[in-house]
């Protein structure tokens, strides 16, 4: 049985990571998140192949232990592994809730970290992991500072993982996108006027994001990265030192 498994498909660009394995050839594709109605109505809304709804906290070990043993009974070929649920916290840490911070860490680090491991045996070659890293991960973001900590993480993981993998023909991308109009501004607590650069970058389209770096993913590409003006914002991450470059990053 030839699968893909989506993580955060309740909403924002895992729908649309959804609505695009749609068109590859699988026998189901796997759905997660917490909100099991959302996932249901998603489902009935764009599923032409058949697909299974995992409502679940990926936090929770016992979640993660049920997952483990699901697929053990199954025995999927994993074919696309979308490493996507996450969420941000806007503010200065010194005025934070340390227990949001650390579900923080332990849903963008440690559930992709632990997904991703339960989920390799069960991908051979031509297998994508795709995992939703951000700009974040580029250049330190004072203001988001463990978000953007959690997303370069990712991007370690990702081309880490991927040099281990490339004897298997194993493909893994971060798809790094700039600000999405999606449930994530409201979750972080970025409404209007609450952060200039927020208020004023540009927005990439959830839809062509996704579209663009599943092609990227099955292109063998390390990293996708919507629009040329942050494309163009990557390579000065590389060339300019991020002291200079976070007074532009402070959300
Ligand atoms: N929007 C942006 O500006 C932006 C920019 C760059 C990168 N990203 C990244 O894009 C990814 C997707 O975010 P989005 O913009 O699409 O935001 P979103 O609409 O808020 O989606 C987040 C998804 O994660 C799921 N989720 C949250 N906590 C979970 C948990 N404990 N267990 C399982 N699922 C959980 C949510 O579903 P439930 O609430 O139903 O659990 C939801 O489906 C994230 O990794 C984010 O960091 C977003």
């Amino acid at each position: 049985m030839n699968i893909a498994i989506i993580t955060g498909a309740s909403s924002g660009i895992g729908v649309e990571f959804f609505k695009e394995m749609q068109k590859e050839t699988l026998d189901e594709v796997w759905v997660i998140a917490r909100r099991e109605g959302k996932l249901a109505e998603i489902c009935e809304k764009y599923g032409k192949i058949r697909y299974r709804v995992l409502p679940m906290d990926i936090t929770s070990p016992e979640n993660l232990k049920n997952f483990a043993s699901l697929l053990k009974d199954e025995s999927p070929h994993i074919r696309f592994l979308f490493n996507n649920a996450g969420f941000g916290v806007h503010g200065d840490l010194d005025q934070a809730d340390y227990t949001l911070q650390g579900k923080m860490v332990d849903l963008n680090v440690r559930a992709l970290t632990e997904i991703t491991t339960i989920s390799l045996p069960y991908m051979t070659k031509g297998a994508c992991i795709i995992n939703t890293c951000s700009i974040a991960s580029f250049v330190p973001n004072p203001r988001m500072t463990v978000y953007s900590s959690t997303k370069a993480y990712v991007m370690s993981f990702t081309k880490s993982l991927r040099f281990e993998l490339r004897k298997k023909k194993i493909n893994v991308t971060a798809i790094c996108p700039g600000p999405m109009a999606t449930e994530f501004l409201e979750v972080a607590g970025i409404d209007k006027g609450v952060s200039k650069t927020f208020d004023t970058l540009p927005y990439c389209n959830p839809e062509k994001t996704a579209k663009k770096g599943i092609r990227a993913a099955k292109r063998g590409k390390c990293v996708y990265t919507p629009r040329g003006f942050y494309k163009f914002y990557r390579l000065l991450a590389k060339l300019l030192p991020h002291s200079i470059l976070m007074y532009a990053s402070k959300t």
